[in-house]
């Protein structure tokens, strides 16, 4: 058994939403996760805490939170003395036609981080209209016209996730772990893949 630490940045909840899938599935196999935001502010000594750790990032207008690429660019030591991984949730991943400038994005990631994560996701994010003020409302419309169903006039919320892509991910991201640590899943409480 190891313990897992799935660190996230997120705007309107999406992200923190797939960091909690990652840390359930992967809980599932009989190791110690924990989800824990950004915004928590964890400093270098919260990695210590764990044999692993998986980063994920939302995108903004083309960025992703400040908080995230600062913390990853201040620990990528530590980062990569463990075992390690990164997920970036976007709209683009949701449309066939912009899965490059979704690599782009994590591609500036890694530039601007120095880190070089050991495994990728990149996952479909959501829209959310119910949260969004008139102007965000208004862009989000123009930005994601192609991904809304035509003549469609959404007031809730959209979501893109693939949620086999994430699990599919999380499984991965275990069985590196565990290759990695020396440690078996622990198979009475997991009967999955
Ligand atoms: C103000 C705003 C700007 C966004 N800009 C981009 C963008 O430039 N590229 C993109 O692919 N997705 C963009 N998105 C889509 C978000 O990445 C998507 O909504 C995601 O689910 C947000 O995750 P979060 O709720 O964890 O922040 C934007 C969303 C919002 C609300």
């Amino acid at each position: 058994m190891s313990s897992v630490l799935v660190l996230y940045g997120t705007g309107e909840g999406q992200t923190q939403k797939i960091a909690e899938r990652i840390a359930a599935t992967i809980g599932e196999r009989g190791h110690e996760t924990n989800a824990l935001n950004v915004a928590d502010r964890p400093d270098a000594s919260t990695l210590d805490e764990y044999d692993a750790v998986i980063v994920g990032a939302s995108i903004h207008v083309g960025k992703h939170q400040d908080e995230v690429r600062n913390f990853v660019a201040a620990n990528r030591d530590a980062l990569a003395e463990m075992p390690n991984a990164f997920f970036q949730v976007s709209l683009s991943s949701a449309d066939e036609e912009k899965r490059e400038e979704a690599a782009g994005y994590v591609e500036s990631f890694v530039t601007e981080t120095g880190w070089h994560p050991d495994r990728i996701g990149q996952f479909g994010g959501a829209l959310r209209f119910s949260e969004y003020g008139f102007l965000k409302r208004l862009m989000m419309k123009r930005i994601a016209k192609d991904l809304l169903t035509e003549g469609g006039e959404p007031n809730g919320d959209v979501e893109f996730t693939d949620w086999d892509a994430v699990d599919a991910f999380a499984a991965d991201v275990a069985a590196f772990v565990e290759g990695r640590l020396g440690v078996a899943p622990d198979t009475t409480e997991y009967s999955g893949a």
